[in-house]
């Protein structure tokens, strides 16, 4: 098959206004797929979004055995893997293939899985989850690329997590729901993410308890049972659009996330030019294309998401000040860095701190460039710094920006910014 390349062309001195719904979180859709498996019964997904690493889990899922089809924007997973060995190539492009040792550990007690890839944003080990596998009873054996896991049986135990970790949470929340006894998993993460995940395993028969603080209580059941599961709404896909309204100006309310799931994000646009509402229903951002700089560290939540990091040095390449921007969770999470400079952005990387002096401050304005997306977000964070900057930019290797944004263009046109797809021509 022949997959035609493609770039974002976007024209940047549209402001953006009107409103938009953002689709179900990749992060929740991603970890509920595999939660599917733990039952023999049918489960229901809603409001998947169209994103590769959706398709890609899908794909990797029926390379197990999984039945698993797409209805819309539903996804049935009907039934356990029925082989323990995943398929090397799709794992090694999806970190999110780690969630298959917590669902297959529980359902075919075994896992053979060459360590998985992702976005190349750091070493992103996996001891945090072999050491809660271990302690509920696990043998894990890690080679230099391959990991090899074996449970008759999970047992119940205290985990302490020595890190907060998305991924094992979700791991561990899965094995405990299926393992005899309780667990109680300690320094646990708080992303809304897990909280969606321990709302669909409850729906499933879970006993959870403890789901958005720091120690999370489950008691192991015999079995689940089929249900219907909803994705929160995506907070890194409405962040962007926060960040992206504040580059461009405009009004544009952002629908479908509870603006408490984003309230690090929006606290740090919030300005006298950047007026920022949340209720019920949506979060409602003004702004007049000013922007002040930051002084900010990524934190696992509710602290400001790395997964925003990018589009935040996007939008303080024109602030009107120096920003400072410290990226705690990956190291190596930069790469966007040396891209934004070809807009003209004054960026200086200091290990893991990033100091933007912003173009309201210097005086010199960015200018379209052509750019090359190294990481999703990172892919994010240039298309934003493209809305604000004059003329015409080009951004290559969007396929990286397709595993998390569901038609990034679609979602910026239809408020208003000029941005279009388009075939890659030739040689670049
Ligand atoms: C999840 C998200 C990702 C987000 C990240 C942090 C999914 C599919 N992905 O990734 O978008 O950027 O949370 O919010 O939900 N670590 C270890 N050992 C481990 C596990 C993690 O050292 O066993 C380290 C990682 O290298 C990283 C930090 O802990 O430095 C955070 O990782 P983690 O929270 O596990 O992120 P993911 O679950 O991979």
């Amino acid at each position: 098959m022949i997959v035609m390349e493609e770039m974002l062309v976007i024209r940047g001195g549209s402001p953006l206004k009107g409103d938009i719904t953002v689709h179900g979180a990749k992060n929740a859709v991603l970890p509920l797929l595999l939660a599917g498996t733990l039952t023999d019964e049918e489960v229901e997904i809603s409001d998947c979004p169209f994103i590769s690493d959706v398709e890609a889990m899908t794909l990797l899922m029926r390379s197990l055995g999984v039945d698993v089809s797409r209805e819309g924007r539903s996804i049935r997973v009907r039934g356990s893997a029925k082989r323990a060995n995943a398929d090397g190539a799709l794992s090694k492009t999806m970190r999110s293939s780690m969630f298959m040792l917590g669902a297959l550990l529980s359902t075919v007690h075994e896992v053979h899985m060459p360590l998985p890839g992702g976005c190349n944003i750091g070493a992103r080990p996996l001891d945090i989850h072999i050491d809660g596998l271990r302690a509920m009873g696990a043998r894990v054996e890690a080679g230099e690329d391959m990991l090899d896991c074996y449970a008759d049986e999970l047992r119940g135990a205290d985990i302490v997590m020595r890190y907060p970790s998305v991924g094992a949470t979700e791991n561990l929340m899965m094995c405990a729901s299926l393992a005899k006894g309780d667990t109680r998993l300690i320094n646990c993460a708080r992303e809304p993410e897990i909280v969606c995940l321990a709302k669909g395993l409850k729906s499933m028969g879970a006993d959870i308890s403890g789901e958005g603080t720091s120690v999370m209580r489950i008691r192991g059941v015999g079995r689940l049972k089929g249900a219907s599961l909803a994705p929160c709404g995506d907070r890194i896909v409405a962040g962007t659009l926060v960040a992206a309204t504040a580059v461009a100006g405009g009004d544009v309310r952002i629908y479908g996330v509870d603006p408490s799931d984003i309230s690090s994000v929006t606290d740090v646009f919030k300005s006298e030019h950047c007026r920022i509402s949340g209720d019920d229903v949506c979060v409602r951002v003004r702004a007049d294309g000013r922007i002040h700089p930051v002084n900010i560290s990524t934190a696992p939540f509710p602290l400001f998401p790395t997964d925003m990091q990018a589009q935040l040095m996007g939008a303080m390449c024109f602030s009107d000040g120096v920003s400072v921007i410290d990226e705690t969770v990956f190291e190596r999470r930069f790469a966007h860095a040396r891209e934004l400079v070809k807009l003209g952005a004054d960026i200086t990387l200091d290990a893991g701190r990033a100091i933007v002096r912003g173009s309201a401050l210097t005086g010199r304005k960015l200018q379209g460039a052509i750019m090359h997306a190294r990481d999703l977000r990172g892919g994010a964070g240039l298309a934003i710094a493209a809305l604000g900057a004059e003329g015409e930019s080009a951004i290559f290797d969007i396929g990286y920006i397709d595993r998390g944004y569901e038609r990034l263009e679609d979602m910026f046109s239809c408020l208003g910014a000029d941005i279009s797809r388009l075939p890659v021509q030739g040689e670049m």
